[in-house]
């Protein structure tokens, strides 16, 4: 099935003027300028060249070519000058924004944004299906409400993949006094239901894999980190396979999991997953949810920081406030600041972090200190668990497959009075099945409500 493409990257290589406007009313998590040579990194990951970059100040975008008339003017001149194809917005252009840029700049110069040049890398990248459509559904859903005449050519394309579609090739045709454009968005609400349909399936699966995954009680770490802080190098040489490693953005789109064994003897499964990116729209984590599940279920998530890039400290913070928005905000979190081995003197840039919880200097390519790093995961992971021996009467039944669920049961005894169950649960977990302890029990700290409160809505 040919995908639809944001940017058509063969060759001849396309070229772009970059725009990053500085909102005044906004705070953002990166200067104009980091935040622009982010975005160009994005460019270059893309295969687009960048020939020129504009800027401008603002207190509030302008509603409706986001940037004001007499730069939209400026802008067009110097794309036309520079021979640009494109014109890539820093900043999320909402589709009234992209219309009327389109309609400004007129049909050589498309209007890309953040966004779309992000889904364009995923595309690129995804390996297994459940990626591919994830991102063929994400790119879909950008693309329905920006519909505009210069997407016509859409048919053509989405109908190739007539027989996948379930017959949305049979569909290219006009129907009754149908506009082109009519056609395009019913083609690609079709598409779009269809992609739905097949990800409900791979997640059925990938559900039943986890709920296997779950008995088996491997207790699972999952690497999280800003695109190119070094996770796939470090779940390389942790497990010593051969996970792609790329210095590109995005090189990781698939969840990739390896088995290492701890020095203890316990075997942990390592997670790697989608690196983080400021900016991200949340449509766009919403449409990695799958990936981002194996986030919210593991039982630690190990936090991988490019300690010797510029903006360590902003990319972790984008972090920290991704994982909160995806509900697994209160995983304990062990953080590893990677690459040191290029750094004449750690301690300088640790300085700089020394808010992070848990921190480990490693670097993933030499090795160094990943022996502390295990250490620490191995102690945290003992630490999660708790012993308990507790009698569950039978009408808490849910407290009875909780602990089957989310602990590792040893013995069940039945009795006429409940269940005694023996057996380690997570820690957090503790103060519900306290009331039932047949042992005194450590005192628990008063986040421990808190957390409780979260969990128990997931029951
Ligand atoms: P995404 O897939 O974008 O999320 O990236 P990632 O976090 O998986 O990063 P990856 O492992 O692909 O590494 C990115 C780049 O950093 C590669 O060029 C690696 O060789 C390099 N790198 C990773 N770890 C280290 C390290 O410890 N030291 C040095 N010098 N380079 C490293």
């Amino acid at each position: 099935m040919p995908k639809i493409k944001m940017l058509e990257t063969e060759s001849p290589q396309e070229k772009a003027l970059l725009i990053g406007v500085n909102l005044r009313s906004h705070e953002e998590l990166l200067s104009l300028d980091d935040s622009l040579e982010e975005l160009e990194l994005l460019a270059d990951t893309a295969g687009v060249e960048v020939v020129g970059v504009e800027t401008q100040n603002l207190s509030t975008p302008n509603s409706k070519t986001f940037i004001g008339k007499g730069k939209v003017e400026e802008t067009r001149i110097l794309a036309e000058e520079l021979g640009a194809d494109m014109v890539i917005f820093d900043n999320v252009l909402s589709p009234r924004h992209q219309r009327e840029l389109e309609a400004a700049f007129g049909e050589s110069i498309r209007v890309i944004d953040r966004t779309a040049l992000i889904l364009d890398i995923f595309a690129q990248h995804a390996e297994t299906s459940e990626g591919r459509l994830q991102v063929e559904l994400a790119q879909y859903e950008y693309r329905l409400p920006r519909l505009t005449r210069a997407w016509t050519h859409l048919a053509r394309q989405a109908g190739g993949g007539g027989g996948r579609a379930g017959g949305v090739g049979g569909v290219g045709l006009r129907g009754p006094g149908e506009t082109q454009l009519e056609v395009d968005r019913r083609l690609i609400t079709t598409r779009i239901e269809y992609l739905k349909g097949e990800l409900e399936k791979v997640r059925a699966h990938r559900t039943r894999y986890r709920d296997r995954r779950k008995k088996s009680r491997i207790p699972v770490v999952a690497l999280v980190g800003y695109t190119n802080a070094g996770k796939s190098t470090l779940l390389n040489t942790l497990s010593k396979s051969d996970v792609y490693v790329a210095d590109q953005l995005f090189a990781t789109l698939d969840p990739t999991t390896r088995r290492v064994d701890l020095s203890g003897g316990q075997g942990v499964l390592f997670t790697d997953t989608v690196g983080f990116i400021q900016k991200l729209p949340t449509e766009l984590v919403a449409a990695f949810r799958a990936t981002l599940e194996e986030i919210s279920e593991a039982d630690i998530l190990l936090h991988v920081v490019d300690i010797t890039h510029a903006n360590a400290s902003a990319q972790a913070k984008s972090v920290q406030e991704t994982l909160v928005e995806i509900g697994a905000g209160d995983i304990p979190v062990i953080t590893a600041f990677n690459k040191v081995d290029l750094l004449k003197d750690p301690s300088t840039a640790m300085d700089a972090l020394d808010s992070f919880p848990n921190t480990y200097p490693i670097s993933a390519i030499t090795g160094l200190g990943l022996d502390e790093l295990l250490g620490a995961i191995e102690k945290a992971l003992y630490e999660t668990y708790i012993e308990v021996d507790v009698r569950i009467p039978y009408e808490e039944g849910q407290l009875i497959s909780m602990f089957h669920e989310k602990g590792q049961v040893r013995e069940v005894v039945h009795a006429e009075q409940g269940a005694r169950m023996i057996g380690s649960i997570p820690r957090r977990l503790l103060h519900l099945f306290a009331p039932f302890s047949l042992v005194p029990l450590p005192a628990q700290d008063e986040d421990a409500d808190l957390e409780f409160e979260d969990d128990s809505e997931h029951f």
